[in-house]
């Protein structure tokens, strides 16, 4: 599939279906980005939306969260699991207080992903939705709609496989509309293409999908291998 014509199709239907009032959609700042995807690495939108209501309301900017004692941090994140996103995203403000004066670096990737707790995913979703530069994303759900379309066999964790889907990644992602671009990735992959029951009635992509064409979709992605 054309990467323009992809675009066209996933856009309209995040235009219709996607969600448009996420609090760190507005107001936009890389700051609350970044805070957004660091909860949402292993948290559902749904949960994660009321912690990070209560997060901005405590921690407004960047050097009120480096400011912050850890113990405060930490209380703020209780119930959202995975303590070691708090810590490292208190060590990454205090870090970008001191060395960008007070500014995340969202000049490159790199420059992101020398920050604790931030892998090139998140870097590129803080990028595309913060700045509107052109910057891929693959997490979970994008790995997961990547390998149905092309039929991807093999865990994805895979290196090989891995490098495949990021160059799709790249690929289909286009240069104009990237923050709407980037959500409708991950609303795309979280509500339509789920990991079971996907709703490939209602796909945009259901004519060129390999998965669907072959009658399992829910084959793909594959298990890591034990
Ligand atoms: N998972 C990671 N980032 C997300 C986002 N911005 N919206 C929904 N799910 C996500």
């Amino acid at each position: 599939l054309a990467a323009d014509e992809f675009c066209r199709r996933l856009l309209t239907w995040f235009d219709k279906h996607g969600r448009h009032d996420l609090p760190w959609q507005s107001p936009r700042s890389a700051y609350r980005v970044w805070v957004s995807e660091i909860m949402l690495q292993q948290t559902q939108v749904t949960t994660v939306i009321p912690y990070f209501e209560r997060f901005m309301a405590r921690f407004p900017s960047l050097a009120s969260l480096a400011r912050a004692p850890q113990d405060e941090v930490l209380h703020l994140w209780t119930g959202l699991g995975y303590y070691a996103r708090a810590r490292n995203l208190h060590k990454a403000a205090q870090v970008a207080l001191d060395e960008h004066d007070g500014e995340l670096p969202t000049e490159s990737v790199d420059a992101l992903m020398a920050l604790p707790g931030i892998g090139r995913s998140t870097a590129g979703a803080i990028i595309a939705q913060s700045t509107g530069r052109r910057a891929a994303i693959l997490d979970g759900n994008v790995k997961r709609s990547l390998t149905r379309l092309h039929a991807i066999s093999g865990w994805p964790g895979k290196p090989g496989i891995e490098r495949k889907l990021w160059a799709l990644a790249e690929h289909y992602t286009p240069s104009t509309r990237l923050a709407d671009f980037t959500q409708a990735m991950m609303d795309f992959g979280a509500t339509l293409c789920k990991r079971s029951r996907p709703d490939c009635k209602a796909c945009p992509f259901n004519d060129v999908c390999l998965a669907y064409a072959q009658g399992e979709p829910q084959r793909y992605p594959e298990s890591k291998p034990r």
